[in-house]
């Protein structure tokens, strides 16, 4: 029986490293654990994720409850809009919550902003059209391209729909306390919003109203989520011996130092493949910079051992895997026997599918242990909030020492700057002139 939201076993690396590589980084960890706890290492100002579910008071679950509550009374869709930090949480918790068939729930939440697809946004307007629908829009600066967009259109759609004073009601703002053109504007409309703390970045914010206001609105319980990340909170923040992410931290970089440059994120349950896209933001974010860091990928297992299996089996020896199991699926499906037996089933007629899923999850952890491939392992109860939460906070902290592990300032993402330079040069925005000019003579 599992004790505790979040177990983890690392046994199955010591093929690849041995246990005193990773006891003799430990120290380091304990000291990255301590510059965590007292704000003195690089990133020192975006520390705020760290006691975040402590300082989530009832006070402000209730005004996010009741915002949702209001906003599920009055809309059949909401729209949450926003992309990165500002996106991926919500998505991943909610799939992980969510059925995978049947009528949506209502409301149904969808999302908008992630991308500048011309055609998601065309097929999203006219699924809008004469439907009751809202809208939550996040932005920590308020000048992202991508929300910025799709928050024009759809802001434009709702108040042709509904007429202005009506869609100001239905929409809410997520944005920086003070600053910022999306702060602006919803003083100027007087939408309802939430603040995002400076000291919590993006990628860190899924157990912020960034993250807790689509949740709500889904219907699921953000109380259970904080409180689960809030036990890990009391456990985590304090060095001790049987601190998991100590474990975890000092672990996957004996990993990295010994040549296995890319970890996998793998699930056998198809609800946490956002999770894994969560996990990829905030690990690739905090560590890959000054030319360092794990490459964070991620797969869906048993679907990609059908696609991804032979390269993570047989391919270059530069990996090593994190598989999440989830202990205690939600239902109970048995697979039955048939008299016929034609597909040779019947070996396993009687058994839960459940009980094949793990031991196809067993059977491939063995085998790619011995093609070369260490594995870590962590198991959650079930998918259900607390333990959800707890999941989050374990893989927040320990992304923080990890990073200052590797050296690096986990905090920053100064390379996603790049690409927007190059986009607003190629789109002539106002005070671009001059990369406008050099990017126009390099495509000539
Ligand atoms: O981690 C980050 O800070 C980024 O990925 C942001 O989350 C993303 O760019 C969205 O930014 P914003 O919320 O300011 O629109």
């Amino acid at each position: 029986m599992l004790m505790q939201n979040v177990e983890l076993d690392i046994k199955q690396i010591f093929g690849s490293v041995s246990e005193s590589d990773v006891n003799s980084i430990m120290p380091e960890a304990d000291a990255a654990l301590a510059h965590l706890n007292n704000g003195d290492a690089a990133g020192n100002d975006f520390l705020g994720w760290l006691d975040l579910p402590s300082r989530t008071d009832a006070a402000l679950i209730d005004d996010i409850n009741a915002t949702a509550l209001a906003m599920r009374s009055m809309c059949d869709v909401v729209v949450s809009i926003g992309i990165g930090g500002s996106y991926l949480g919500a998505k991943a918790v909610i799939e992980a919550l969510s059925p995978a068939f049947g009528a949506p729930a209502t409301p149904q939440v969808v999302f908008a902003g992630q991308n500048i697809g011309e055609d998601y946004l065309y097929e999203l307007q006219t699924y809008l059209k004469d439907k009751k629908f809202g809208i939550i829009v996040i932005s920590k600066s308020g000048t992202t391209t991508e929300p910025a967009i799709a928050f024009r259109l759809l802001k434009a759609q709702l108040e042709d729909q509904m007429g202005k004073d009506e869609a100001s009601k239905r929409i809410v703002a997520i944005t920086d306390a003070k600053r910022g053109a999306l702060r602006q504007l919803a003083t100027e409309e007087g939408y309802k919003t939430f603040v995002i703390e400076d000291s919590v970045g993006g990628r860190f914010s899924v157990l912020s109203p960034v993250g807790l206001l689509p949740i709500a609105v889904a219907g699921y319980d953000i109380k259970a989520l904080i409180k689960g990340a809030q036990e890990m909170q009391n456990k985590l923040t304090v060095a001790s011996d049987d601190n998991i992410t100590l474990t975890y931290a000092s672990a996957r970089n004996a990993l990295y130092r010994h040549g296995k440059k890319i970890e996998i994120l793998v699930n056998y349950n198809p609800k946490l493949h956002y999770f894994g896209e969560w996990w990829k933001q905030l690990y690739g974010e905090s560590e890959g910079k000054d030319h360092k860091g794990i490459f964070p990928a991620a797969v869906d297992n048993t679907t990609d051992l059908h696609s991804m299996g032979q390269w993570i089996q047989d391919g270059e020896r530069s990996i090593f895997e994190t598989v999440v199991s989830v202990a205690a699926p939600d239902h109970q499906v048995v697979i039955p026997s048939d008299k016929d037996n034609l597909d040779g089933l019947n070996y396993i007629a009687s058994k839960r599918v459940d009980e094949v899923n793990k031991q196809a999850e067993l059977g491939t952890r063995i085998a790619h242990v011995d093609g070369g491939v260490p594995n870590i392992h962590i198991t959650i109860p079930a998918l259900e909030e607390g333990a959800l939460g707890a999941l989050i906070y374990f893989f927040e902290i320990s992304c923080g020492i990890s990073g200052y592990l590797l050296g690096v300032n986990p905090f920053n993402q100064p390379g996603v700057e790049a690409y927007k330079k190059n986009m607003f040069a190629l789109l002539a925005k106002p005070g671009y002139e001059k990369e406008t000019e050099e990017i126009l003579k390099r495509i000539k």
